[in-house]
């Protein structure tokens, strides 16, 4: 078996065997396949596709390229959750804090941002100190102290995963169904939760841009988790705009502890409470869904949630004076607006243009060694559906590279569409699979 074949095999529109899948993933991993030839086989996927059964091999086969985290210290039902990617999508720094809170033990393994999306490390490290490199006691000790811990993906953790995600990012070569689903279900598998909440994300943001597509997605998922014998709900969520008003680093981690604090975003609120419940309920915590929202609701009202954030911050080295006082940590140089050219109703935001405009602006990585500027950004003053003037502000960007800030106003102007008349409300929760 040589991977020369396998890539010909693909490329032609052939299904590759489990042994030839376990070849592959073995090679990459023990360094034997370089990443010029991986490349090439993650494309071929990408204009062939592959089966159910392909993806359940390639699943398996990353997800025991490491070790499977054996998590049975952590008392209780441990229950993880899982974004497909999106963008402003900081759900997981409320999400996780607010079930916590209500005793369900959040042990989670998060992502580092993947092409035009962010992710819960970047932001996270926004704080001074904060570090997901955890020893496998610590984590265990912090989830059953405070309720929650996120580690990042260690070498042991779905190796194979983790270098086919940074070759991913910089190859475009990430939104292809089967590769997002065995990439995440791979680490879930590896990282030993009961119970997996998936929130899948469908639109112009994210990487299944029709509902057909996310469908598909979050089908194939759910079948693989339970195949496993893993709890499994999926939630499908909207992600033609972004997700609350701030896209960026530490923009994002501002707006994640206004959330906790009762003051965020109605839509940021809305689906942390749909995707929480299923959390709570797949815990054992409440009976139904709507009894789990109503006492979700309650750890925003009573502060537990904001409470448990802290700690878990500062239990990872985080620094306990920037969660207080988030207006302590650093800000852009350069912060200007961009304000609406004639009156009417925003009809559209192209959201992975705004994902975009951030990666641009520093805010994430286009080749596998760029280090991320925390403090750049957008943040959104008007929504799918806002009716505006000509001259009022639409977006600021938040920047620290002039010529890149010019580049940035002017895309961000023509991402958005301001049409003379009012626009239909979309759905933020499109569909449930529990
Ligand atoms: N998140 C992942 O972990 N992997 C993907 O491929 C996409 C989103």
């Amino acid at each position: 078996m040589n991977m020369y074949d396998l890539i010909m095999k693909k490329k032609k529109g052939c299904e590759l065997t489990n042994d030839e899948i376990r070849y592959m993933i073995e090679g990459y991993t023990k360094e034997n396949i370089p990443d010029y030839q991986m490349s090439a086989m993650m494309m071929a996927i990408c204009f062939q596709g592959m089966t159910p059964e392909e993806t359940k091999n390639l699943t398996l086969a990353m997800a025991e390229s490491g070790d499977i985290l054996d998590l049975s210290e952590i008392k209780g039902i441990k229950v993880d959750k899982h974004s497909t990617g999106g963008v402003g999508d900081k759900t997981s720094l409320v999400l996780g804090p607010m079930v916590a809170a209500l005793g369900v033990s959040v042990a989670k393994m998060s992502g580092r941002g993947l092409g035009h999306t962010g992710g819960t490390i970047d932001k996270l490290e926004s704080f001074t100190g904060f570090t997901t490199a955890l020893s496998k006691e610590t984590f265990i000790q912090n989830v059953n102290e405070i309720g929650i811990a996120i580690a990042g993906q260690t070498a042991d953790l779905a190796p194979a995963d983790k270098k086919l995600y940074a070759l991913r990012d910089v190859t475009g070569t990430v939104d292809q169904m089967s590769l997002i689903a065995s990439s995440i279900m791979s680490k879930k598998l590896a990282s030993g939760a009961d119970a997996i909440v998936l929130d899948v994300k469908t639109g112009d943001g994210a990487f299944m841009k029709t509902l057909k597509d996310s469908m598909a997605l979050a089908e194939a998922m759910v079948s693989i988790g339970k195949l496993a014998g893993k709890k499994m709900a999926a939630i499908i969520s909207d992600m033609d705009q972004p997700l609350g008003n701030a896209v960026g680093n530490i923009l994002e981690v501002k707006e994640a502890i206004d959330t906790l604090q009762g003051n965020g975003p109605k839509d940021l609120e809305e689906l942390v409470l749909t995707l929480g419940s299923y959390m709570v309920v797949a815990a054992g915590k409440a009976q139904s869904v709507e009894e789990a929202r109503e006492q979700l609701k309650q750890t925003l009202i009573d502060g537990s949630a904001f409470e448990v954030f802290k700690k878990f911050v500062v239990a990872q080295g985080g620094c306990e004076d920037e969660v207080l006082h988030p207006e302590k940590l650093p800000v852009a140089q350069h912060i200007e607006e961009v304000v609406a050219d004639k009156d009417g109703y925003v009809a559209k935001i192209q959201t992975e243009e705004i994902g975009r405009i951030s990666l641009l602006l520093g805010g994430g990585r286009e080749t596998k060694e760029s280090e991320i500027d925390l403090t750049v950004g957008v943040m959104l003053h008007t929504k799918r559906g806002d009716r505006v003037a000509a001259g009022d502000v639409l977006a600021t960007i938040h920047a620290n590279d002039k010529e890149k800030l010019e580049q940035a106003k002017l895309r961000l102007l023509e991402a958005y569409t301001v049409v003379d008349n009012p626009v239909e409300e979309e759905l933020l929760i499109k569909k449930i699979i529990a």
